[in-house]
């Protein structure tokens, strides 16, 4: 997979893909992930990238011309373009494996006030990671490749992804390791009993013990 990343401040990027998991999947070639600063790509004499909104009111915003060229110039006919805005649809685990399929994608991290409702025609995701604001789409974007990357054939083992929270609608169940006893609190015995099928209803009643616990809406589903 290739990732292309648009966004006006490259430097936040240094680090996240140098570590661990992510840094791992680029060394094996399972990801290939370009930081594009789509500032390079205006045509205004001083490289400007935003404008005042037309109608009034607070703040810049991104305009078209320069985002429109980045992307026409990385875009394939296999390329999905995501916009990351607060304004888009919740992002989810779903999506996380519907995206880890596709072979190209363009995620424009918006940022300032917001950008030119006209860039959302080049798009064909616009992104939301949660309820809240953040100051741009950097975060959010760093929050969808390691998401997508980690799903990626070979990157993890596929047992670690098929016990993942929101794997059929329940959160992970709980785990432990040494040691048994931990000041005062003590591992549950069915772990240690050697008996799978017991020690598999004990992690499914966890599970759902957990999400009616925290997550009402998600066991309602
Ligand atoms: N930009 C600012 N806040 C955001 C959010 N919650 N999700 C995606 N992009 C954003």
């Amino acid at each position: 997979m290739k990732i292309d990343i648009l966004t006006l401040f490259p430097n936040m990027f240094d680090g996240v893909f140098q570590e661990s998991i992510l840094k791992r999947a680029i060394d094996s070639q399972k990801v290939e992930i370009h930081i594009i600063n789509f500032r390079d790509f205006s045509k205004d004499p001083h490289q400007k990238v935003d404008d005042t909104p037309y109608g009034g009111g607070a703040g810049m915003v991104l305009t078209c011309q320069p985002i429109f060229d980045c992307v026409r110039s990385l875009k394939t006919d296999q390329s999905k373009v995501i916009l990351l805005t607060p304004a888009g649809k919740t992002y989810q685990q779903k999506m996380a494996y519907q995206l880890s399929s596709e072979k190209h994608l363009i995620l424009i991290c918006g940022h300032y006030e917001g950008f030119d409702e006209r860039i959302k025609s080049i798009c064909d995701y616009e992104i939301s990671i949660g309820d809240y604001v953040l100051t741009g789409g950097e975060v959010p974007a760093m929050v969808l490749v390691d998401s997508i990357v980690r799903l990626l054939p070979g990157v993890i083992t596929e047992d670690s992804h098929l016990n993942d929270s929101f794997q059929n609608q329940l959160l992970d169940y709980p785990t432990y390791t040494k040691p048994r006893v931990f000041e005062g609190m003590e591992v549950p015995e069915v772990l240690i009993s050697g008996d799978h099928k017991k020690i598999e209803e004990y992690r499914l009643q966890e599970s759902i013990r957990l999400t009616k616990e925290n997550r009402p809406d998600l066991f309602n589903e």
